[in-house]
């Protein structure tokens, strides 16, 4: 299958964009489309064939459920039955944006949607290609992140290329994307609330309207609990080379790194930093992805990171950690995946 990218920051390519998009969709097919957190892979939930599309492309396990992405103005009947409140007001606080919701599921979504829950994962997206896609097909659109199965989510169309190139038949290039970590996941059929992936929306912002918000106890560090979101529980966002952070104040980390590095040395080295500490390291791959006092901008790169690590063949990988805080607990929750949990 041949892969056309359109670049929807131009005009000519971006109308084309829309329309195809729309035709695909509606016919069954599968379209990754830009979102404010990461790029999704996307289907009309309404189409089995396109769902299963979805699962095929991505090499994923069909017990993992996909998030139903809507867009303003669109009926969330047919998705989602008996709406708390306290979601009406997520809703109308946080959408669009990087929060994602589970809700009883109403009996029109197929099965291969929820992989047989009775809940559904609802998300609207504030990217502007997204909402216009989802605008002109009219469709609600199930979509997981758009890299193959146990990659990183992609955040650029080129990331997107790597994963699916031959395997679906058309990607809006809309830019990086703003945030970079997928959305935040809250369960809405529980009391109170519990998070089952921290995301792009900041937990302190969501408790402003949750006070009572929970954490589900398999995200812990220690816990031998499996994470009550399917997804959670898959090796995930790994690089291929042995992956471990580094605790303690950033000068304890430094000093750390420094002596792993000492260790390693023959090896083919790599490290995930900070620019302010570029210089201080001596080893074969030094990326930066973000300045020490702008989570954000890490949290942004951090996935591209992981790519390149791949690409530059290294041995092993240390990164540098940062506080539990805002963007911070999802990007904590990330790396500590990729380094399977592994510290110095
Ligand atoms: O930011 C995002 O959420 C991105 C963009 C594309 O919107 N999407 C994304 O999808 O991260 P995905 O499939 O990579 O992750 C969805 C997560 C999985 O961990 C899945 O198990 C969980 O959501 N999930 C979906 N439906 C669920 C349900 N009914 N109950 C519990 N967890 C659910
Ligand atoms: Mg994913």
């Amino acid at each position: 299958m041949k892969t056309i990218i359109y670049d929807m920051s131009d005009p000519e390519q971006a109308e084309r964009g829309y329309k195809e998009a729309a035709e695909i969709l509606r016919a069954g097919g599968n379209v990754a489309f830009p979102t404010e957190t990461v790029y999704g892979l996307g289907g009309w939930t309404g189409s089995e064939e396109a769902v299963r599309g979805i699962f095929t492309a991505k090499g994923r396990p069909s017990d993992n459920p996909l998030i139903v992405h809507v867009c303003p103005g669109m009926d969330l009947s047919p998705i989602a039955v008996r709406i708390p409140e306290t979601a009406r007001e997520l809703m109308r606080r946080f959408w669009p944006g990087p929060l994602t919701l589970i809700l009883w599921k109403a009996p029109e979504v197929p099965d291969a949607v929820s992989a047989g829950l009775p809940s559904v994962a609802v998300r609207m997206p504030s990217h502007p290609v997204a909402m216009r896609m989802l605008e002109v097909s009219g469709l609600p659109v199930a979509a997981p992140s758009a890299n193959l199965s146990g990659r990183p989510s992609p955040t650029t169309a080129e990331h997107v290329r790597e994963d699916m190139q031959g395997r679906i038949p058309l990607i809006l290039d809309g830019g990086p994307c703003e945030i970079g970590l997928e959305s935040t996941i809250v369960d809405m059929t529980v009391k109170p609330p519990m998070v089952l992936r921290p995301g792009g929306l900041p937990l302190e912002t969501l408790r402003e309207v949750v006070p009572d918000l929970r954490m589900d106890p398999g995200l812990g560090v220690a816990a031998n609990v499996t994470p009550k979101a399917p997804g959670m529980k898959y090796r995930h966002y790994a690089p291929k080379a042995p992956m471990t952070m580094a605790l303690g104040t950033p000068s304890e980390q430094e000093e750390k790194i420094r002596q792993a590095l000492a260790q390693a040395r023959g090896k083919k080295r790599g490290v995930l930093t900070v620019s302010e500490h570029v210089k201080d390291y001596d080893a074969e791959a030094v990326l930066a992805i973000g300045s020490l006092d702008d989570p954000d901008e890490m949290a942004a790169h951090l996935f591209d990171a992981l790519r390149r690590f791949d690409e530059l063949e290294c041995d092993v990988i240390f990164a540098e950690t940062i506080p539990q805080k805002g963007i911070g607990t999802a990007y904590m929750n990330r790396l500590r995946k990729a380094c399977g949990g592994s510290t110095i």
